[in-house]
């Protein structure tokens, strides 16, 4: 049986969260392979409210959860988030972690917080979770890993090259507190103790579990628009996160991967900077945030939000190489007597293209073009088919489907895990 891969196709906070957290019933494991406590999922299930990091969303019903050598951890935050749950009822004790994921160190952070109020107006807008600069002493072979955490002199040894920099940089360059060897190497272990019995190796125990016949699912964090060689750079994270991250970051091979789940919220949101060509102008924008609730679930920041984009939903659907597509939060759409959809961008010498921009600048300065699409104004949240959907939501639906050649096998209709209508691939995803 080959893995499935979920991957956010927009830029980040899809509700990628509830289609893992439906799709996981019928799964026995469910692995993140990139980014680390900047991505967030917001689980609802029976009314209660989940709020995950690092952990992918199949640990709510209690799977098996592993989280991959592309994925970097907060040890401190990792923690406390197995401490909520398992608080809260949920057995964790499932949860693997890889020996090979990088942690991120207090200075990471401290780094990714000054970094940006240097950069003040050409800033990323990132999480401040120290997220790239760990990613980029991962890239320098300066990184800390997991496995470093359980040797007391290989972590001592590694604190103390990296503080021999790093403590430069901050005072000398951020005007930030220098750290201390000790104190840190004291706060790793304490937390080492706690993590040591969820370290296992996970591409051995994932691939075993595909021998065995399991149902695997390889969850993406953020969004394809996000991912660092194929996103929309510098606006984006330091990992992959398109599709074929998965194998890579999980430790599989590309030909154990037999499907490619895209999900996409029903208009487009993000967080952070940068180009946003459908982003919406006036109080529409308000509209849709409030009526979706678009607030970071890591930062609580506004998302800016934008109607529909096909051109970029294309490209998702291309680098990712969707087999399916997941539209979510369509209820949200139910207050518009007119959905806009962009089919296509006006660049700057005035021509028209349906494929995304290779060239940064092309991306920055073009103009959507709209389709004016009829909107509806029922609540969708009783639905129980697809065909049960007002016509207008209905031919939304199938339009986008048509304009991108994907199926769009699930349709969200509400927070809760029953609020997903399925068809076609959808209906035997979830079953
Ligand atoms: P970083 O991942 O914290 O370095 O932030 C880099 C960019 O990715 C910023 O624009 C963030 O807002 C964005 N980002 C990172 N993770 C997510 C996510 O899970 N959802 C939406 N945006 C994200």
């Amino acid at each position: 049986m080959p893995a499935t891969v979920i991957v956010g196709a927009q830029w980040g906070d899809e509700g990628k969260g509830k289609i893992v957290d439906l799709l996981a019933q019928n799964s026995d494991v469910v692995c993140r392979y990139n980014g680390g406590p900047n991505a967030g999922h917001t689980i609802q299930v029976d009314g209660e409210t989940f709020k995950l990091r690092h952990l992918p969303a199949g640990i709510v019903s209690e799977k098996e959860c592993v989280i991959g050598a592309g994925c970097v951890v907060d040890p401190e935050e990792l923690v406390a988030e197995l401490d909520d749950l398992a608080g809260r009822g949920i057995a964790v004790d499932r949860v693997r972690l890889s020996g090979n994921a990088h942690v991120i160190m207090p200075w990471h952070r401290t780094i990714d917080q000054a970094s940006e109020r240097r950069l003040g107006k050409l800033r990323i807008g990132t999480t401040r979770r120290g997220i790239g600069p760990t990613y980029a002493d991962k890239a320098f072979r300066v990184g800390i890993r997991v496995q470093d955490l359980f040797d007391p002199k290989i972590l001592r040894q590694k604190i103390e090259v990296a503080l021999a920099e790093k403590n430069l940089w901050l005072e000398r360059v951020y005007g930030a507190e220098p750290l201390e060897l000790e104190e840190l190497a004291e706060r790793c272990e304490t937390c080492a103790q706690r993590l040591r019995p969820h370290i296992a190796d996970t591409s051995l125990l994932v691939d075993r579990a595909l021998r065995e016949g399991k149902r695997i699912l390889l969850e993406g964090a953020h969004g394809t628009l996000l991912d660092l060689d194929h996103g929309t750079y510098p606006f984006v994270t330091s990992s992959t996160t398109v599709a074929g991250g998965a194998a890579a970051g999980i430790g599989i091979g590309p030909t154990r991967i037999g499907a490619v789940v895209g999900v996409a919220k029903a208009y487009v949101t993000r967080v952070g900077e940068g180009p946003f060509p459908t982003e919406i102008e006036g109080p529409d924008q308000v509209r849709v945030r409030e009526l979706g609730g678009e607030f970071g679930t890591v930062t609580g920041r506004e998302r800016r939000c934008g109607w529909l984009d096909l051109v970029a939903l294309r490209y998702a659907t291309r680098v990712n190489g969707l087999t399916a597509l997941a539209l979510t939060k369509l209820d949200v759409l139910s207050a518009f007597d007119e959905v806009p959809v962009c089919l296509r961008y006006r660049l700057r010498d005035g021509t028209e293209t349906d494929d995304f921009p290779a060239h940064q600048s092309d991306f920055h300065h073009c103009e959507p073009v709209y389709e004016v699409l009829p909107g509806w104004r029922e609540p969708l949240e009783d639905c129980a088919e697809l065909e049960d959907l007002p016509e207008a939501a209905r031919r939304y639906v199938d339009f986008v489907e048509h304009m991108l050649d994907v199926e769009v096998s699930l349709v969200g209709t509400g927070a809760d895990r029953e609020q997903v209508l399925a068809r076609g691939r959808g209906a035997a995803l979830v079953r």
